[in-house]
């Protein structure tokens, strides 16, 4: 068989784009154009092919036989050629039939594919990236629409895809952040430049999750902005971490700048106090004796101050033994109820019978219990009320639960409570010493303790103590 001739001029099919191949019914090359020639680089290799044996890749010569063979008339088959400097190529073809006088020609138009076979992989490679990555991602068009959210981001938000798509991304909105941060934000990234910021959103139960956030623009390829990605790290559980350490810290160094305090202040206020004591012994003048003796009552106070700030910042000389919980609770309350002459307040206690004893000082937990049981009573202010005092047990933890139907905390305040000095009892009520001091003992005892609280609904004070095992 003759090799095509080559040079005919004025065909049509040469102007097509498409490399195109005729065969006789026996894969044998009738004749190709100008594209599959300038593709396939025969030219410059001087070579006329003259069977598709010698284009197709070796081992798909079988396939595309078959094909060939079934007289498959159709698009979008596949397969490879190989190119006269040996590259190999991904080839895209329909078959089509050709009838002429006497026989029927296949016809084989051909497209190179391999670019868009490479982008179609690199796109699956980068998709699959995004969508099962642990970071929260989420694509918006050009107007601020969700287009996309991967599983991470809607595990961490609490939405699911079908509740984002479509919406703008401030339903996640904390309010955190003032409008013009956001209006900032957005100049930054219209301008076409990526921002990274820390932001607080919120879940769609409402909590809060802190996430540090990059933004950046998606532009096609005439530097249009036809859309922005939005790449979180989830930062929760390390603010979470960063305030338990600042409390931590900032606890830690309030009890030694206290106990620094205490001892300065403590020498001379016991030479007042015997001053005083010398002077009250003496006189027989009724006037000062009376004002002395308020000037006594007020060094008690001063007195019992700087012993709990003594007590805070000072490792405990009392003694640990293993202590019935619920006798301390019961005890607690006794005192309370008699010091506090507490009328109109319903008690509830459900105590579990089989808690474990725990190595703590009793006198200092007792301590803690009052405390935070005067805090309940202050609580109603007077107002008919209720208590509860809750004893249980999970795992290798004992927890005591003393909850009031009192004003409740507001969020702000919540953070304070625990501080030293931090009190909203008028002056000589109370101290703001109560709380600080009690978590100082439980936090001693390697427990902790809890604050949940609603205005106007009431507190929950939570006690966590661990069961410890023979040392
Ligand atoms: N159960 C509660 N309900 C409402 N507010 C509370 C409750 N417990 C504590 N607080 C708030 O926390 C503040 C600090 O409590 P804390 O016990 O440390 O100090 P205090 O009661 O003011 O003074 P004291 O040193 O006499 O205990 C209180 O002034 C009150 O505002
Ligand atoms: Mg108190």
């Amino acid at each position: 068989m003759s090799s095509p001739a080559l040079s005919k001029e004025g065909r049509v099919f040469d102007l097509l784009p498409e490399m195109i191949f005729i065969l006789d019914g026996k894969s044998a090359l009738v004749d190709y154009n100008k594209s599959a020639v300038q593709a396939m680089g025969f030219e410059s290799a001087g070579r006329h092919p003259v069977s598709m044996r010698e284009i197709v890749v070796p081992p798909l010569w079988a396939d595309f036989e078959g094909t060939m063979k079934n007289g498959a008339v159709g698009s979008g088959h596949e397969t490879r050629f190989v190119k006269a400097d040996g590259l190999e190529i991904d080839i895209s073809y329909d078959v089509r039939l050709l009838q002429a006088p006497g026989t029927t020609y296949v016809v084989v138009i051909a497209k190179d594919v391999t670019e868009q076979k490479r982008k179609e992989l690199e796109y699956l490679q980068f998709s699959n990236v995004i969508h099962y990555t642990i970071n929260p991602i989420q694509i918006t068009d050009a107007k601020g629409k969700m287009v996309y959210v991967n599983p991470a981001f809607e595990r961490v938000s609490g939405f699911s895809r079908d509740e984002l798509i479509g919406k703008n991304p401030n339903i996640l909105n904390s309010g955190r952040h003032s409008r013009d941060f956001w209006g900032k934000v957005w100049n930054h990234i219209l301008s076409g430049k990526a921002w990274v910021g820390e932001v607080e959103n919120r879940r769609k139960d409402g909590t809060p999750f802190h996430t540090e956030l990059l933004i950046s623009p998606i532009e096609d390829a005439a530097g249009t902005v036809v859309g922005f990605l939005g790449a979180h790290r989830d930062l929760t559980e390390q603010k979470i971490l960063e305030r338990q350490l600042l409390r931590s810290q900032k606890m830690e160094s309030i009890g030694t700048l206290a106990a620094g305090i205490a001892h300065e202040v403590g020498n001379p206020l016991t030479s007042i106090s015997s001053l005083v004591q010398v002077i009250l012994r003496t006189t027989t003048d009724e006037f000062t004796k009376e004002k002395l003796e308020l000037v006594k009552n007020q060094i008690t106070r001063i007195a019992r101050i700087i012993r709990d700030l003594v007590d805070f910042s000072r490792p405990s000389t009392y003694v640990v033994r293993p202590t019935d919980i619920n006798q301390t609770l019961r005890e607690a309350w006794n005192i309370v109820q008699y010091g506090k002459k507490v009328r109109d307040i319903k008690v509830e206690l459900s105590l579990a019978e089989d808690l474990p004893l725990l190595d703590v000082v009793p006198d200092q937990l007792s301590q803690v219990f009052i405390n935070i049981l005067i805090n309940a009573v202050d609580s109603l202010e007077g107002k008919a009320g209720s208590i509860w005092i809750r004893s249980s047990a999970h795992g290798n933890q004992v927890t005591v639960q003393i909850r009031d139907s009192g004003k409740g905390i507001t969020p702000e305040h919540c953070e304070k409570v625990f501080e030293p000095f931090f009190t909203t009892k008028e002056v000589g009520k109370g101290s703001g010493l109560g709380l600080w001091v009690s978590y100082g003992i439980v936090k001693s005892f390697d427990g902790d303790v809890l604050l949940q609280s609603a205005v106007g609904k009431g507190s929950t004070f939570t006690i966590v103590l661990p069961v410890k095992g023979p040392a």
